[in-house]
């Protein structure tokens, strides 16, 4: 779908990393072109015209992102560089004033870094205990393992609502339900879900949400992180500086603005922030269902040309996602990215930055091919083309 709205399909390549950054259209290269040639200043700090027109895109942004996401008030959205500052800014403006010795942090081991690594400093600093969902056979995150996973000591649950090796998509709603009941925050990792699906954070009563304009169309280096309004008030920000103070006179009078703000210290991303805003459009208009559809119907189209290929070991077969992590029988994983770029076809092969999967899928690399609305049926068959022969995958490796 749309691939003549796509420059870099110009060129003769099969783009199938998805999961790690998406293509952009030109609507959102030209926006960002756009605010570099003709209203280049800063944001919120300008008594002039352009200046305005940048806090009219800059907030207009924070509107989209409201409503993409289905918060109640645009104060709920704070700009961010991606999701690892979001997650980071969480668990350090908000977990860290709050945890305490003995207090659990439930987890996954599929989780990628920035799902992890704050979450272990932060039990270091503090003395609480990560602690691992159990997993079912496919390796999913099951309401029945959160509920058994949850003691009294159980302080927050953080989850990727689809991951970027299995792929499967977390039943969010249904976990922050019981978890509410029990006074514990959600934290959900978005990267992988935020531009595949529909989210609506109020339906789904999540308390925190993190995701990344670059997977879904937008420009690296903004990313989002969405706070319920009243926990939004009560995180510390990492970051002092200008921008987000009212006045500073000594150590003992820092006067600091409202939320959001308070939270996006020095001058931000803002052609990033514009982009992000265009993209969202961009996406609007397709249809974030249509575009959950198209994939689903690819990855299964994938899928039963894959299963009947005797030396590919497929390891999330049930998962629904655009995710496809897979094994060619004997072969690393990078030689076989290394042998499919010789044919202009980009996936990811390696540990995709999960370090703990190894200890639950029994090997610590996998290609990943990882789909998005504009890949083909026809892209598919000229992969499973060049992954059906294994002599060939041996001869031309290296
Ligand atoms: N976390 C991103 C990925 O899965 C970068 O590729």
């Amino acid at each position: 779908m749309h691939r003549e709205d796509f420059p870099m399909l110009n060129q003769d390549i099969i783009y199938l990393d998805n999961g790690a950054t998406s293509l952009k259209p030109k609507s959102v290269i030209a926006k960002q072109v756009d605010y570099y040639e003709n209203y280049s200043a800063n944001a919120h700090r300008g008594d002039y015209d352009i200046s305005y027109k940048v806090d009219l895109e800059y907030e207009n942004t924070r509107d989209l992102v409201r409503d993409f996401i289905g918060a109640k008030r645009k104060e709920e959205i704070v700009f961010t560089s991606g999701t690892t500052d979001s997650l980071n800014l969480i668990v350090n403006g908000f977990f860290a004033n709050l945890l305490e010795a003995g207090d659990e942090i439930l987890i996954t081991k599929m989780e990628h870094a920035s799902n992890v690594m704050p979450w272990f400093r932060i039990a270091g600093e503090t003395g609480a205990v990560i602690k691992y969902i159990p997993l079912d056979d496919n390796y999913f995150v099951t309401l029945e393992n959160v509920k058994a996973s949850i003691t009294p000591k159980t302080k927050v649950i953080s989850l990727a609502e689809i991951t970027n090796v299995v792929g499967d998509i977390r039943p969010i709603k249904e976990i922050t339900k019981y978890a509410h009941e029990k006074d514990i925050f959600v934290v959900v990792d978005g990267a992988q879900s935020v531009p595949h699906k529909k989210i609506n954070v109020t339906d789904s009563d999540i308390d925190f949400l993190a995701f990344s304009a670059h997977k879904m169309l937008g420009p690296t280096g903004v990313g989002v992180m969405y706070a319920k309004y009243e926990l939004m008030q009560n995180i510390e920000p990492v970051n002092l500086g200008g921008g987000m103070n009212e006045s500073f006179d000594s150590p003992e009078k820092m006067v600091l603005k409202e939320v959001p703000t308070r939270l996006e210290a020095g001058t931000p991303n803002i052609a990033g922030v514009i982009g992000l805003g265009e993209a969202i459009k961009y996406l609007n208009k397709i249809g974030m269902e249509n575009i959950e559809k198209y994939e689903k119907n690819l990855r299964n189209y994938f899928i039963e040309k894959l299963v009947s290929i005797p030396h590919i070991d497929i390891l999330n077969l049930e998962s629904d996602s655009g995710i496809v992590a897979f094994n060619v029988d004997g072969i690393f994983a990078e030689d076989v990215a290394y042998y499919l770029n010789k044919y202009n076809i980009c996936v990811r092969a390696g540990n995709h930055c999960a370090k703990l999967t190894k200890d639950i899928l029994g090997v610590t690399n996998s290609i990943r091919v990882s789909l998005y609305f504009y890949n083909t049926e026809s892209e598919i068959d000229n992969l499973i083309e060049l992954l059906k022969d294994k002599d060939k995958i041996m001869k031309e490796m290296i």
